[in-house]
């Protein structure tokens, strides 16, 4: 399989990066030119696309003939890169790629989500001050995610829960909503969100889902495995 990782260089990227070279994938990276460095330890064993992530040109060159593109979506800047990096990716990836995108528990597929009064606060004030700085706009996040909503792509949109470093845990699990139970725990390690992103390109029973993810060794994980029923 040749995959594309967009945003290679941050550290999600980075895990997803050596994920996809685990399983032997032919891995394309696109990252900014300053941090094409950031990505030596991969030399000689990855392909290296240069530019921004919301350019279509640096997107259309990095994604042609893969099978799966994984992008990090993030919310930096004021000048709409999160979405013009979903778009760039929708535009340009073959229509039969499984398409993989990154976000957090804040992006809200139907509505049906139900968020601590901590949660909403936290967001809602990070955002306003981010948005006052003009450093991130969280509210290009959310478009991003409704156009790859919107998309007839086979895409996953991966919401990830707060994260930890760390040696991975294994798989996490996950659900449709946020304030089911089994993600009480609210942490996954990063290395393993990025695992699940990886392993969702060949999982096709993920296609057109928005999994909110945690740890499969938090609390709430393991009571959920316990439980009758069990994990997903
Ligand atoms: N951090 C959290 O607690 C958290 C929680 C839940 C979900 N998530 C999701 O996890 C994903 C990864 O987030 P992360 O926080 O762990 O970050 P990360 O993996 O380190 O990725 C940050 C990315 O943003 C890029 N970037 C940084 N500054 C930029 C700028 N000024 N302009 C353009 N690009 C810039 C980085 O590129 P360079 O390498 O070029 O700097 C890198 O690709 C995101 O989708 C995020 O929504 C994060």
């Amino acid at each position: 399989m040749k995959v594309c990782i967009v945003g290679a260089s941050g550290k999600l990227g980075k895990y997803m990066v050596q994920h996809a070279l685990h399983r032997g994938y032919e891995v394309v990276g696109v990252c900014r030119e300053r941090s094409i460095g950031k990505l030596d330890a991969f030399r000689g064993r990855i392909r290296i696309v240069g530019g921004a992530t919301n350019d279509p040109g640096v997107i259309r060159e990095a994604v042609a003939g893969c099978d799966g593109v994984l992008t990090v979506l993030v919310p930096w800047g004021v000048h709409q890169y999160a979405s013009g990096t979903a778009q760039a990716v929708l535009d340009h990836a073959r229509p039969d790629a499984r398409l993989v995108f990154s976000c957090g528990w804040h992006i809200t597929r139907d509505g049906k989500d139900v968020y601590s009064r901590r949660f909403r606060w936290t967001v809602a004030a990070a955002g306003w001050l981010a948005r006052r700085l003009r450093v991130v706009d969280l509210a290009d996040q959310v478009e991003a995610c409704r156009r790859v909503f919107a998309s007839d792509a086979r895409w996953t949109v991966v919401r990830g829960s707060d994260l930890e470093e760390g040696e991975s845990q294994g798989l996490p699990v996950w659900s449709r909503h946020v304030g089911d139970p089994v993600l009480e725990s609210n942490l996954t390690r990063r290395i393993d969100f990025a695992l699940f992103m990886v392993e969702a390109l060949e999982n096709d029973a993920l296609i057109h889902e928005a999994p909110a993810i945690v740890g499969c060794r938090t609390p709430s994980a393991l009571a959920h495995a316990a439980a009758p029923g069990g994990a997903r």
